[in-house]
């Protein structure tokens, strides 16, 4: 939270879009402090605020649907500035006496977008000619006549509008996700020009906050650590709020990346001097899966196996009033636990996965940033490079890696694999450039042949993807020398494997692990 609450800040009023929530990151990136508010929140209570814009977000509802979730009238009559941003759009159009309707087509993905009217959202843009993100069925199909088209697109006339009064804007496309080419500097148009919002907000304020909320909590502190960077940020905030009540936990469950208890050592152990205890669970975690082919099924059989183990921990060595995870926003958003009417794309295992009824209260300080914001938050708090760099790795680990039911070969095929795609993308000098690169196995068997032999053998996946945040995500554009050798060395190296394939898959449609 900001200390002046929303004055001065920007309100994202929530229609349950994925992306909702990402549109307040990007408006902190820019130093103003956003939060979501409920869709009804009404233009009064706003004023009462002090906020200096409103943003209305996405959603996957249609604005004529049943019960479909509507905004406050009055916010449309030009008092506060307002973005409308894909529902939030066609809401404005339809409130002003427009029509939305089904498009043709649906859009998906990238989509060109020709600017008309290069001021307002637009200004200072040095192209015409935009790649955006798109995401949506219905569109605007009639303007009022208080709107006026200033963007179109292959499938619309109406990709962005403007009213004369320079007060309200909608766009069908999506600002905030980072595929669209200058989003950020439409939103940085709107929040600092437009609204005139200033620039208040920062991450070592966040970091102060924190820390001092930190060291109010009564009792001892288990920290669940990973060796990946928002569970390490955790650890070292809490460590510092809370020094000797803090206990940290590193549970091996058969389904890591290799090498991940000797980076913990390394870096929370040796690094910051934090007492780390470390627990082989691998032979439980793999019982429990045993069968489970259900993707959410396994990801809640993990989150089950965690709070077994952690509770076991506990009487052993308890007891803690409070469990730590370092458990960030596109978890929250995507598991459907955040407040507004996001749909559920995936129960990532530190969210939904925790049973009701554990005997410890669970504490989640990084909850409301996204990876980027939690590796700056590590750099301030001066994590190792090494470790602020590292590519995210779900729980669930491997599990979500294999398709279909867990078994200790499969989990040797990707977990092999998965270390050469790694290490080859590490000798190409591209780690930092990729968002995460590793490969996944089914029960797919492809016809191979060894010497003069036939032979099935498994079809492995290879998937390096680009992103920013999570929320959307590319495939790498690796060159064909690059993509051999990958498939070369999984070939000769890893057991069992005769055919190796790229997935050329963005999400979305897909998401960025197969599970
Ligand atoms: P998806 O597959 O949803 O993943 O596109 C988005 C990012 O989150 C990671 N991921 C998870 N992280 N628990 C986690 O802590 C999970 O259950 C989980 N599932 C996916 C994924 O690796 C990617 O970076």
């Amino acid at each position: 939270m900001s200390e002046r609450g929303l004055a001065g800040g920007i309100a994202v009023l929530d229609f349950g879009g994925q992306y909702a929530h990402l549109i307040c990151r990007r408006v902190r990136a820019l130093g103003v402090y956003a939060e979501l508010q409920p869709h009804d929140t009404t233009a009064a209570e706003l004023k009462a605020k002090g906020v200096a814009g409103v943003i209305l977000s996405g959603g996957p509802a249609s604005v004529y649907a049943d019960g479909a979730p509507g905004a406050d009238a009055e916010l449309f009559s030009g008092g506060i500035p307002v973005l409308g941003i894909c529902y939030g759009y066609q809401l404005i159009v339809k409130a002003r006496g427009g029509e939305v309707g089904r498009s043709e087509r649906r859009e998906y993905g990238r989509a060109a977008v020709k600017v008309l009217d290069r001021s307002g959202l637009f200004d200072g843009l040095t192209t015409d000619q935009l790649s955006c993100w798109m995401s949506h069925t219905d569109a605007p199909t009639r303007l009022p006549p208080s709107l006026k088209a200033v963007a179109s697109s292959g499938n619309s006339p109406y990709a962005a509008v403007r009213s004369a009064d320079g007060r309200l804007y909608g766009v069908q496309f999506h600002p905030e996700v980072s595929h669209t080419e200058e989003g950020q500097k439409m939103l940085a148009n709107f929040v600092l020009k437009v609204c005139g919002a200033p620039r208040e907000w920062s991450l070592e304020g966040f970091r102060r906050r924190t820390v001092e909320s930190l060291a109010a909590l009564e009792g001892r502190v288990l920290c669940a650590v990973s060796g990946g960077v928002d569970s390490s940020v955790t650890a070292a905030m809490l460590h510092e709020a809370v020094g000797g009540r803090l206990r940290c936990v590193f549970i091996d469950t058969g389904l890591l990346r290799t090498g991940e208890a000797a980076n913990v050592r390394e870096f929370l152990g040796v690094g910051l001097g934090i007492d780390v205890s470390f627990v082989d669970a691998s032979r439980e975690f793999l019982e429990a899966l045993t069968g489970v082919t259900d993707s959410e099924e396994k990801r809640r059989v993990v989150g089950r196996k965690f709070a077994d183990v952690f509770e076991e921990f506990a009487r052993r060595e308890g007891p803690f009033q409070w469990l730590a995870q370092g458990t960030l926003y596109p978890d929250v958003i995507e598991s459907g636990r955040s407040k507004g009417p996001a749909a559920v794309i995936k129960t990532h295992h530190n969210v939904g996965g925790l049973p009701e009824g554990l005997s410890m209260q669970v504490v989640e300080p990084v909850k409301e940033l996204y990876k980027d914001e939690v590796r700056e938050l590590g750099r301030l708090i001066g994590l190792p490079q090494k470790v602020l760099q590292r590519h995210p790795f779900p729980g669930p680990g491997l599990a979500v890696r294999v398709v279909g039911e867990v078994t200790p070969d499969k989990l040797r095929v990707a977990r092999e694999a998965s270390r050469i795609v790694e290490e080859v993308v590490e000798e190409e000098g591209l780690y930092r450039k990729v968002w995460q690169a590793f490969a996944f196995v089914g029960d797919d068997r492809v016809t191979g042949v060894l010497g003069d032999e036939r032979r099935l053998g498994y079809q492995v996946t290879v998937k390096v993807v680009e992103s920013v945040d999570a929320m959307t995500a590319d495939w790498a554009r690796l060159s064909p020398e690059v993509l051999e050798r990958m498939s070369t060395r999984v070939t000769n190296e890893v057991e069992g494997v005769v055919g190796v394939a790229y997935s050329i898959s963005t999400k979305p449609p897909a998401t960025i692990e197969p599970q």
